[in-house]
Order: C-alpha cells, then sequence, then structure tokens
C-alpha cells in the first residue's frame, strides 16, 4: 500500500526525511518540501520509502543535469538547486561539529569546485556469452549501467570504458565480476583489476596478451592485477611510469597510489593546508599517501611523512627533492605516533581515511604540538577527533569546508588547531 508524505528535511547521506509517528522514513531522491507518494518498508530497522511519484514539487527541486541520473547509482544530489546544495553541504560539517559542541573561531568561505573533472573511477565488469559489460552499479542494485556519458567523470577516463570492454574479454572469466579501477594524472592512464581472470584466476597468457592489447590500443600505460582487496597489485606491464609532482617533489607513483579524486581538488586542499602551515618548522604529515602535502610542506621545511602503504612509501622514498624527508612506514591506528615523539615537531598534518584518527588523535591532544593542520573527508568522524583535541587543551581556530565530490553527499574539509 503506498502512502502519501510529505518530505521534512535531508539526511547526512542525500535521503529525503519524513518524520512518522513510527519514526524517521528515508526516501531517496527527494527534498524536503517535496510531497510524495512512496510504499514504505522496514529494513535493518530502519524505515525506507521507495518513490513513486512526486506529487508536489519542492521550490528547491529541478531537473537532474545528467540523462542517467534515474539509474546511476554514482551521484545523489542532482535534483536540487545550486543554493540548495551549497547550503546543504556546509550544514553537513556544521551539524557535525554542533553535535560535538563545537564551532570553530572562523569559518573560512566553502570552496565549491567543478565537476566533470574526477581523475579515478572504480568501474565494474562482468563478463557473460563471452562479451563484457563494464560501468557503474545501477542504483540500489548489482547490475551494471552501460552509461555513455557522465558529468564528473574526466571524459578520458569515460573514453577508455568501451576501449576496456573490448581489451579485457580474454582475459575475464565468464560470469564473474571483477573490479577495474582506472585512475588518470597528466594524460597518462592506469588500470588496476581485482578479481579472478585468466583460466585459474590469475594472470596467464591471455592475461598478459589483453594486457598488451590494451596497452597499444587504449594509450593506458600500465595495467596491474591483484586477486582481492588489500592484495598489493602486481604490475602486468607498464610502458611509461606515471609521475606525479606535488610541490618540489617528484614522485614515480605505484599502482593505486591514492590522490585527491580531482586535481583542483588537490589544489584546493594544499592551498588551505598551506595558508595555515607556519612558514618555517620540522614538520610531520600524517597518513601522508605519495606526498600531496609532503612535497609543498618539504618547502618549508624538514617533513617526516608516515603512512601505512608500503608502496608509498617507498615511492616518497626514492622520490626527486627529498633532501629533508624521511618517510616512515607506519601503521598509525596500530601504532599511532606517542605524545612525546609528536611533541618535537613545530606543527603537524593529519589527512586519515574516513575512518578517522581517533587513537592518533587521543595522542596528539597530550602532545605539545603548537599547530595542527587536518585534513578530512568525513565531518563525522572528524568532529569526533576534534572534540578529543579540544579536550586535550587545542583550540578550533578555523575549518574550510572544499566540495570536490560534486553532487554526492561527501564534503571535504581543512581544519586548524592551536595549542
Ligand atoms: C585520505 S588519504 C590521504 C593521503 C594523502 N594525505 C593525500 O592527500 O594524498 C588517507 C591515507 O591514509 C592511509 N592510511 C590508511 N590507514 C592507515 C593507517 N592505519 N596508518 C597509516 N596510514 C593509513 C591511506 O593509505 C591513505 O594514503
Amino acid at each position: 500500500m503506498a502512502d502519501d508524505l510529505l518530505i521534512h528535511e535531508l539526511g547526512l547521506t542525500g535521503d529525503g526525511i519524513h518524520q512518522s509517528e513510527q519514526g524517521r522514513v528515508y526516501i531517496d531522491r527527494t527534498l524536503p518540501g517535496d510531497s510524495i507518494r512512496a510504499k514504505v518498508r522496514k529494513t535493518g530497522g530502519v524505515l525506507r520509502g521507495d518513490l513513486i511519484e512526486v506529487v508536489a514539487h519542492s521550490p528547491h527541486r529541478l531537473t537532474a543535469p545528467c540523462q542517467h541520473y534515474a539509474v546511476c547509482g554514482g551521484c545523489s544530489l542532482q535534483h536540487a538547486t545550486e543554493e540548495f546544495y551549497r547550503n546543504w553541504k556546509v550544514e553537513i560539517v556544521r551539524v557535525a561539529l554542533e553535535r560535538q559542541g563545537l564551532s570553530p573561531k572562523i569559518w573560512h568561505d566553502p570552496l565549491f569546485l567543478p565537476g566533470g573533472n574526477r581523475r579515478r573511477a572504480t568501474f565494474a565488469a562482468t563478463k557473460r556469452n563471452s562479451t563484457v559489460r563494464l560501468g557503474y552499479f545501477r542504483r540500489r542494485s548489482h547490475d551494471i549501467t552501460d552509461i555513455t556519458s557522465c558529468l564528473v567523470l574526466d571524459p578520458l577516463i569515460l573514453q577508455l570504458r568501451l576501449k576496456l570492454e573490448t581489451a579485457l574479454a580474454p582475459a575475464l572469466q565468464e560470469g564473474k565480476t571483477v573490479d577495474v579501477f582506472v585512475q588518470s594524472i597528466n594524460g597518462l592512464s592506469e588500470v588496476v583489476i581485482t578479481g579472478p581472470v585468466g583460466e585459474k584466476g590469475v594472470p596467464d597468457l591471455q592475461m598478459h596478451e589483453a594486457a598488451a592489447d590494451l596497452v597499444q590500443a587504449s594509450g593506458i600505460s600500465r595495467m596491474s592485477w591483484r586477486a582481492r582487496e588489500h592484495d598489493e597489485a602486481e604490475v602486468q606491464i607498464e610502458i611509461r611510469p606515471l609521475q606525479a609532482k606535488f610541490g618540489s617533489l617528484d614522485v614515480a607513483l605505484p599502482p593505486l597510489a591514492f590522490l585527491q579524486p580531482t586535481l583542483v581538488g588537490e589544489h584546493a586542499l594544499v592551498a588551505a593546508v598551506m595558508d595555515v602551515l607556519p612558514m618555517t618548522g620540522k614538520f610531520a604529515d600524517l597518513f601522508s599517501g605519495c606526498g600531496t602535502f609532503t612535497g609543498h610542506m618539504l618547502e618549508r621545511g624538514s617533513v617526516d611523512a608516515y603512512e601505512s602503504v608500503g608502496p608509498a612509501i617507498r615511492a616518497l622514498n626514492k622520490s626527486k627533492g627529498a633532501k629533508s624527508l624521511n618517510a616512515v612506514h607506519r601503521d598509525l591506528f596500530r601504532n599511532p605516533l606517542g605524545r612525546d615523539e609528536a611533541s618535537g615537531y613545530d606543527a603537524l598534518v593529519f589527512d586519515p581515511p574516513r575512518a578517522g584518527a581517533e587513537e592518533q588523535v587521543k595522542e596528539l591532544a597530550l602532545s605539545k604540538i603548537p599547530r595542527l593542520v587536518a585534513v578530512s573527508c568525513n565531518p563525522v568522524t572528524f568532529a569526533r577527533d576534534a572534540r578529543i583535541l579540544v579536550e586535550g587543551g587545542y583550540v578550533l581556530d578555523s575549518v574550510k569546508a572544499v566540495d570536490q565530490f560534486t553532487w554526492s553527499h561527501h564534503v571535504e574539509l581543512v581544519a586548524a588547531f592551536t595549542k
């Protein structure tokens, strides 16, 4: 049976929320002010509504610009006006902080970056009847879309999609799905396959021939493979190394190297970090990846970079222009930098994964470092960690929201603390 519902607010992950007597009902692709018809069901203890129709439109609603929006699971908020979308993104950060009783002394103007330049994507690919279909998953499904355009991705990556479908056909197993990660930097691209390939599930002659065809026919510079997520990727063929330049640091990127999803986003985050970093000193870069911030920090002093991915640390240690760099392979969740170790730095930057850096921050909170700079892609874990720092005597000086994840519910931020 269908219900008539009014949408009261928009949740943190982009679902509209109707407040019913039974509790909150989440309905995706809706907005506050929409009157809708939906079928409500309970899954995993949560009330969800399947949208049947929008009866009366919210004043914030518009037609999504992407022709694939109805089926593709990539974006979550293309159907809202620019003004509404921007306010919502900033609210996500403000509310996360407010829930932890925090408010920065300065809110820097948020930065909204243009879409259409995302330089990394993970597609799914399945082979059926000898034909490969490669694309994003459909919304709320494990079927793969055959989208022909995307307003978020760098067009170069989308062009590779069709070439990959053809080239990978001999290498994939019938009926099996693999992940295909594509990353593009400075006009060069890499592909990393995760999952079973070849007759026995591992690279064989067929796979090597497919890899050779791929680099010849598509201009891809390197192709790698791994059996499972979290395994190290093995390079199958490389005709040109992928290089990145971070400030004065030249780094040969290993397969699957973490890069900020867009180049404009990288520049914006680096600028925001460097704005609040002292002009000179002894610095630490925690969760450094391949050196996005390290390279620029080196222009102001010495840097100890800490990171748990071995190939990233090896790449940093081999990089050119790294005279005052010390790159350390360390798991900062299990073995956080201790308060005394940390106290020798003039400033420390930390940019953890979405889970945040709770154990690490407990140590930093008790350190004597005068300046901490946090970069975060998850306002909720950031706010949790920021509260630990504030309880340890730090002052939250400033926060700047940076939206490089256009039309998604994700938002990045840079925050500065002093003690
Ligand atoms: C959001 S990325 C930031 C990387 C880098 N700062 C940049 O902007 O390119 C988070 C980084 O944390 C690393 N990481 C994840 N878990 C870790 C852990 N337990 N200890 C140390 N580093 C970790 C990841 O490998 C990744 O490089």
